[in-house]
C-alpha cells in the first residue's frame, strides 16, 4: 500500500515519472470467456463408514485387513525373537492387557456368550481386535483350539509393528503387512533405526493416537450404535489440541535405548499399556501391571466437598461433591461400557463415630440403588438397559462419565437423626471397578474371581451442627459456595 502511494507521488512529481508510470503493465484485454469444467481431485476426505461392509471387508464384520495378501501365522515372527534384542520392551508388554487380550478369561466368557447369541455371526468382529493375527490368518475360533502362539499372544509386537496403514477409525480398521520384499519389516517411530535382523520403516502413524483408534473405538457392526469411543473422546478433547497423544500417557517415554545394540535416544516409549484394569492383569499373573493401573486411576480424578457452613437435624441437608477428571485424556471412565464404573461412596459420621448417612455402598455385588455413579448405559430397542449382550444395543440411554478436563457436581440431600452429635465428618470416596461382582458372576459363574475395587481418591470435611439454618438457606449458601469453588 505504502509503496504504491509513494510510487504514486514519485510518479506525479519527478522526472522519473515517465519511467515509473510506464513500468506499470497495461491491463491485458480480457480473454474471450470460455467457461468450462475444471477437474479437481476428490476433496471430501474419504468418507469413513465406521463399520465393515459385507462383500468388501474380507474379515467382515471386522474391518481388519491385509490389503488382499494371504497371510499365515508363520508370516509373523515369534515374540520371543523380539525379546532377544528388545528385552525391556518385552517385559513391559508381557502381562499387559494387550498381552492378555486373547487369554483374558472375562473376555473369553463374554465372547462365548456373544457367539451363542449371534450363532457365530459376531465372532470375527470380537476376535478382530482381541486376536488380530488369529483373524487375518483365519485360525481363530471362540473355543480357541489349535491356535498358533502368534494368535494366542493377542495384541502383540507383530500386530502393532506390522500395521502399515489404517482404513478408518475403529472396529479393527488396521492393515497388517508383516513382510515386504520377502523380508520382515517393522513400522516404528524412528527415521534412522537400523537392525541386523529386520527392515525398519518410519511410520508417523505410530506416533499418533490414530494407531490406537483402530481398536479403541467400537461401533455396533450392524446398527452403528457407539459402544466404545475412547479415541473419539480423546480427539474431541483439549489434549488433542495440545498434541498430547495416547502414547504420551500410556507409553510414557524415557531416555535410553530401544535395544542394547541400538542408539542412545532421548525418547524410548515404554510398553506397559496400563489403564484401569487391576483385576485381569493380576489374575493372569503380572505383579507390575496391577499396581501401575492403581497408580493410573489415582492420578485421574480429584474430589471436592462443597458443604453449607452448618448441618442440622431439623431439616434436609444438601451437600455437593465436585468430581473432576484431571488425568484421563478421554471420558472418565472410558472403554468397555458393560463393566467400567466409577462411583462416590458418601458417608456422614457424627462425633461419636456413628455413621448417620451413607449412599454408595456395594450391595448384592452392585453399587446400591441411588448411588451417584459415572457410567454409560446402553439400551435395547424397548429402552431397557443392556447388561451384557451389546448386540441388543439400540441406543445410549444415559452417560454420566466425566469429559476430559471436565467436572461434574452431584448433590446429596439427607436427613440426620435427632440425637446426632456434632461436629460431623463428611467423607467422599471415589471408587472404580472394571467389573461389578454381579457382572463377573453372571459371566463366569462359579469360576468368577472377586471383583477389585480401587479407591481413586477421597475427600473429607468437618461441619458443625446448628439449628439456625433452614434447608433453603443451606441450599442458597451451597449454590454460592459451589460457584466460588475452584473451577
Ligand atoms: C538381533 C536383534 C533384534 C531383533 C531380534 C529384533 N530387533 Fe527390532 N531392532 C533392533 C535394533 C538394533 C533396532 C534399532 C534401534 C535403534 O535404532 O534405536 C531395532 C528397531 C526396531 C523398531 C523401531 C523401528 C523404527 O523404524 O522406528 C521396531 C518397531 C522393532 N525393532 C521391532 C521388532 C520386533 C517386533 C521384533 C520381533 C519380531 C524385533 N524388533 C526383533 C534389533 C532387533
Ligand atoms: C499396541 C501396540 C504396540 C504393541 C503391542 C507393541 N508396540 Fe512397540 N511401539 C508402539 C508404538 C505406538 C511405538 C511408538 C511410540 C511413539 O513414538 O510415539 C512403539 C515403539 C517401539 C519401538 C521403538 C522404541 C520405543 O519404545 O519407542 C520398539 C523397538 C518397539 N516398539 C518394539 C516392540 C516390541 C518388541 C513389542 C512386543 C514385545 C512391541 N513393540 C509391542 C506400539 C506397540
Ligand atoms: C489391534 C487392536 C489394538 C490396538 C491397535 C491397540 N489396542 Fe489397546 N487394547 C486392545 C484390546 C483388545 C484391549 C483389551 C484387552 C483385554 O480384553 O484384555 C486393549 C487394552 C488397552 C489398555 C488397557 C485397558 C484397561 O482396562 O486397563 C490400554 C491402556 C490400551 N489398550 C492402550 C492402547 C494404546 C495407547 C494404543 C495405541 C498405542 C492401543 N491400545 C492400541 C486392542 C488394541
Ligand atoms: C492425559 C493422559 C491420557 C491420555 C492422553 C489418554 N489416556 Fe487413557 N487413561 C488415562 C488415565 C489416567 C486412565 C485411568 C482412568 C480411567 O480408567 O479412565 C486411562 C484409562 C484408559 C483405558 C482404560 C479404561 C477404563 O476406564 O477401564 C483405556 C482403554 C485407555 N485409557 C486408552 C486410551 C487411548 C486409546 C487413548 C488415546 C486415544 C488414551 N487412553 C489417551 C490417561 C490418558
Ligand atoms: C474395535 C475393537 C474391538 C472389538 C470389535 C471388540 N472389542 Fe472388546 N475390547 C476392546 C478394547 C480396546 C477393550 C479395552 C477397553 C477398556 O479397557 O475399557 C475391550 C475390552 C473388552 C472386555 C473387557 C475385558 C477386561 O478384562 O477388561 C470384554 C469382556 C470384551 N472386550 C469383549 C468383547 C466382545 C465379546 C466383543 C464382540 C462382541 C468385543 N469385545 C469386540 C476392543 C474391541
Amino acid at each position: 500500500m505504502i509503496i504504491s502511494r509513494v510510487r504514486g507521488l514519485v510518479c506525479a512529481a519527478s522526472l522519473m515519472a515517465a519511467f515509473f508510470c510506464s513500468s506499470v503493465p497495461a491491463a491485458e484485454p480480457a480473454p474471450e470467456a470460455h467457461y468450462g469444467v475444471v477437474p479437481l481431485p476428490d476433496n471430501t476426505m474419504n468418507h469413513d463408514p465406521g463399520i465393515a461392509i459385507k462383500g468388501k471387508n474380507e474379515f467382515y464384520p471386522s474391518r481388519a485387513g491385509t490389503d488382499g495378501r494371504h497371510v499365515t501365522p508363520n508370516d509373523f515372527e515369534p515374540v520371543v525373537l523380539c525379546s532377544g534384542c528388545h528385552m525391556e520392551i518385552y517385559t513391559q508388554w508381557k502381562g499387559s492387557m494387550h498381552s492378555d487380550s486373547w487369554t483374558d478369561p472375562v473376555y473369553r466368557s463374554a465372547l462365548h456368550l456373544m457367539s451363542e447369541f449371534s450363532h457365530g455371526k459376531i465372532d470375527n468382529f470380537c476376535m478382530g481386535c482381541h486376536t488380530p493375527i488369529g483373524v487375518v490368518s483365519r485360525e481363530a475360533t471362540p473355543e480357541g483350539k489349535n491356535m498358533s502362539d502368534a494368535a494366542v499372544e493377542g495384541v502383540q509386537c507383530e500386530v502393532c509393528h506390522n500395521i502399515s496403514r489404517t482404513s478408518g477409525v475403529g472396529n479393527g480398521s488396521y492393515v497388517l503387512t508383516p513382510k515386504l520384499h520377502g523380508r520382515p519389516l517393522k513400522f516404528g517411530p524412528y527415521k534412522d533405526a537400523v537392525s541386523p535382523i529386520h527392515d525398519t520403516a518410519y511410520s508417523k502413524l505410530h506416533t499418533q493416537s490414530e494407531l490406537c483408534s483402530d481398536c479403541h473405538d467400537v461401533t455396533h457392526p450392524f446398527n452403528k450404535v457407539p459402544i466404545e469411543r475412547t479415541y473419539t473422546e480423546w480427539r474431541d478433547s483439549p489434549y488433542n489440541g495440545e498434541g498430547i497423544q495416547c502414547q504420551d500417557c500410556h507409553m510414557k517415554p524415557v531416555p535410553g535405548r530401544a535395544s542394547p545394540i541400538g542408539k542412545d535416544r532421548d525418547r524410548v516409549y515404554t510398553h506397559y499399556f496400563v489403564g484401569g484394569n487391576a483385576l485381569v492383569t493380576q489374575l493372569l499373573g503380572s505383579d507390575k501391571h496391577p499396581a501401575k493401573a492403581e497408580e493410573m486411576l489415582k492420578s485421574a480424578a480429584t474430589v471436592q466437598i462443597i458443604a453449607p457452613p452448618t448441618l442440622s437435624a431439623n431439616h434436609t441437608n444438601p451437600v455437593t461433591i465436585r468430581v473432576r477428571n484431571v488425568g484421563a485424556g478421554h471420558k472418565l471412565p472410558t472403554g468397555f461400557p458393560e463393566g467400567r464404573e466409577m462411583w462416590l461412596d458418601f458417608k456422614v459420621v457424627d462425633a461419636h463415630g456413628r455413621q448417620v448417612y451413607r449412599l454408595g455402598a456395594v450391595k448384592d455385588g452392585k453399587t446400591e440403588p441411588g448411588t451417584q455413579n459415572f457410567k454409560v448405559w446402553l439400551g435395547d430397542k424397548d429402552g431397557k438397559v443392556v447388561d451384557l449382550n451389546v448386540l441388543d444395543a439400540d441406543r445410549v440411554l444415559r452417560d454420566t462419565r466425566i469429559p476430559p478436563r471436565g467436572f461434574q457436581d452431584v448433590t446429596y440431600e439427607f436427613d440426620l437423626p435427632k440425637d446426632v452429635v456434632g461436629p460431623l465428618k463428611l467423607v467422599a470416596d471415589l471408587n472404580y471397578w472394571s467389573f461389578s461382582q454381579a457382572l463377573l458372576d453372571h459371566l463366569m459363574g462359579k469360576e468368577a474371581p472377586r471383583a477389585h475395587i480401587t479407591l481413586m481418591t477421597s475427600a473429607t470435611a468437618q461441619v458443625q451442627l446448628s439449628d439456625h439454618m433452614t434447608t433453603s438457606t443451606a441450599q442458597a449458601d451451597l449454590a454460592a459456595l459451589a460457584a466460588r469453588a475452584d473451577q
